[in-house]
């Protein structure tokens, strides 16, 4: 891992704003943008689409290679992620059946030993503002800014459903859904979901998106001024 690049660290809890203030950030900043959540979604997809049973972790760890990522700012989601090629968008990422298994997934040790490493050799060549629930604790641990994003359920259900209706996904049980994942992702015994002991913690459930943005680019420019 290199100190060469500004890396920045937003990890938090699902739906908790993390996308858009990542994307708003990254524009903000003119930095990079990337959702590690989507590669493990796209995997998710991939493991549906080919009968791949979420429990079968040596079948998965083949499959995370079959994932590239392009970091193409001007595209729906701030990056273009490929399964096999094929382009994968919001709607499908965020579809329940991938949603339904995604936590099972992503809580195999050998999948996200795969990822962590595809995902640092993402962060090595570019300034980039990078999304999870492990960036800041597992997969830069030398993030310049490290920022850990919550809300109160409540408040993250709101956004999700907005989110989901503007995607075209049909709303469905969010606060159970929302509830299940952190205790699966704050659970699970590889890199659970924990703020990094040297995380600025936000809670944005009374800010808009472009308050957190403002209050994270704030912190950037004063870990700038100290360096
Ligand atoms: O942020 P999201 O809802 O798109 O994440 C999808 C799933 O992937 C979620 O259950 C947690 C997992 N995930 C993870 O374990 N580590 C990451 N860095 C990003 C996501």
């Amino acid at each position: 891992m290199s100190d060469a690049h500004l890396h920045i660290a937003i990890d938090g809890p699902a739906a908790g704003g993390k996308s858009t203030v990542g994307r708003r950030l990254a524009r903000r900043l003119a930095l990079r943008y990337f959702d590690t959540g989507a590669m493990y979604r796209a995997l998710a997809y991939v493991a549906r689409r080919d009968g791949i049973a979420p429990a079968d972790a040596a079948s998965l760890c083949e499959e995370v290679r079959r994932i590239r990522v392009d970091l193409e700012s001007d595209a729906p989601l701030g990056f273009r992620i490929f399964a096999n090629g094929a382009e994968l968008d919001e709607e499908t990422l965020h579809s329940e059946a991938v949603t339904s298994i995604v936590s099972e997934i992503a809580a195999h040790a050998g999948v996200r030993e795969k990822m962590v490493a595809a995902q640092r050799a993402i962060a090595d060549k570019h300034d980039i503002v990078m999304a999870g629930r492990d960036i800041g604790t597992v997969v830069l641990p030398n993030a310049q800014v490290k920022v850990f994003l919550t809300a109160s359920v409540a408040a993250r259900v709101e956004r999700r459903r907005v989110q989901l209706e503007h995607a075209g996904v049909r709303a469905r049980q969010l606060a159970r859904e929302i509830e299940e994942r952190d205790r699966l992702d704050r659970d699970r015994a590889v890199a659970p979901l924990v703020p990094a002991s040297d995380a600025y913690i936000i809670d944005s459930s009374a800010m808009s998106a472009d308050q957190v943005v403002d209050a994270i680019a704030d912190i950037v420019e004063r870990t700038a001024q100290r360096r």
